[in-house]
């Protein structure tokens, strides 16, 4: 197995909290991982972190081989970061969109065609490319930003709730299209508060007041826990891991 993100003691603190508490977190390369917990877990803050967007305050991470803070920019260029609230232009279209993009990653000429058109054919945007990305669906809308985020090329995808309150129609397309990128050999890390969508990811991170309280595959965490759903092997954790703080 080679790793692709690696993080020892990962720690990021806003003042008297930890945001993200010690993190030491393994991703192989070709993963999908996914990582859940409830509002302000830190999730976004382990993301920013993993990115070269923000500086751990202890600890560090490894990805793509580079460390996120003193190598930000070879970290950058080798990954696509999907915000939760990702920058589109409501006015341009959606090809419109996509050369902007395209410009400020460097993608010009028949790269730029063809890398276009192929992400056009995968996510069946291309009736839509003549759309202002504002008249689109919300489904739309987040596939937009996808095909935006991979004109960079990405060798990790970091995608921060990408289908959140998008339709269950729109959100099964979109895993569509991140499993057609993990059989090109992307590595794709996620957050989500679908527990249907932490049920299709190779493992998952259970974070909880920034700490990491469980990572294994779905189908382990509930059997460890004796549940039949994700969602009851969640609670579990979490609550073990209260008991545990509280003792
Ligand atoms: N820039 C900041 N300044 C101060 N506190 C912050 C900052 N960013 C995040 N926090 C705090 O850090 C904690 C973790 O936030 P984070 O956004 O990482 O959580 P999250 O798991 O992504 O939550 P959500 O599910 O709501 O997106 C929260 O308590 C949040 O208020
Ligand atoms: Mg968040």
């Amino acid at each position: 197995m080679e790793a692709i993100i690696e993080t020892r003691s990962l720690t990021r603190r806003f003042g008297a909290i930890a945001a993200v508490d010690h993190l030491d977190l393994t991703v192989a390369r070709g993963e999908i991982f996914g990582l859940v917990g409830p509002d302000g877990a830190g999730k976004t803050t382990t993301l920013r972190m993993l990115c070269g967007l923000m500086d751990p305050t202890e600890g560090s991470a490894l990805v793509a081989g580079h460390d996120t803070a003193r190598e930000a920019q070879a970290v950058k260029d080798r990954i696509g970061y999907m915000a939760q609230r990702f920058g589109l232009y409501q006015d341009l279209t959606v090809a419109e969109n996509m050369i902007f993009y395209a410009d400020l990653f460097g993608i010009e000429g028949t790269e730029r065609e063809e890398l276009t058109a192929r992400l056009l054919r995968m996510t069946r945007m291309d009736p839509f490319r003549g759309r202002q990305a504002g008249r689109l669906s919300g489904g739309m809308k987040q596939k937009l930003a996808l095909m935006c985020t991979l004109l960079h090329r990405p060798e990790i995808l970091f995608l921060d709730e990408p289908t959140n309150g998008v339709d269950p129609v729109s959100r099964r397309d979109f895993w569509a299209i991140l499993y057609e990128l993990l059989k090109d050999g992307i590595t794709i890390f996620l957050t989500t508060a679908y527990l249907d969508e932490a049920e299709r990811c190779n493992r998952v991170g259970l974070m909880h007041r920034g700490r990491l309280i469980r990572c294994a595959p779905p189908d382990e965490m509930k059997r460890d826990t004796g549940t039949a759903t994700l969602e009851g092997a969640f609670i579990k954790t979490i609550q073990a891991a209260e008991g545990a703080a509280h003792a």
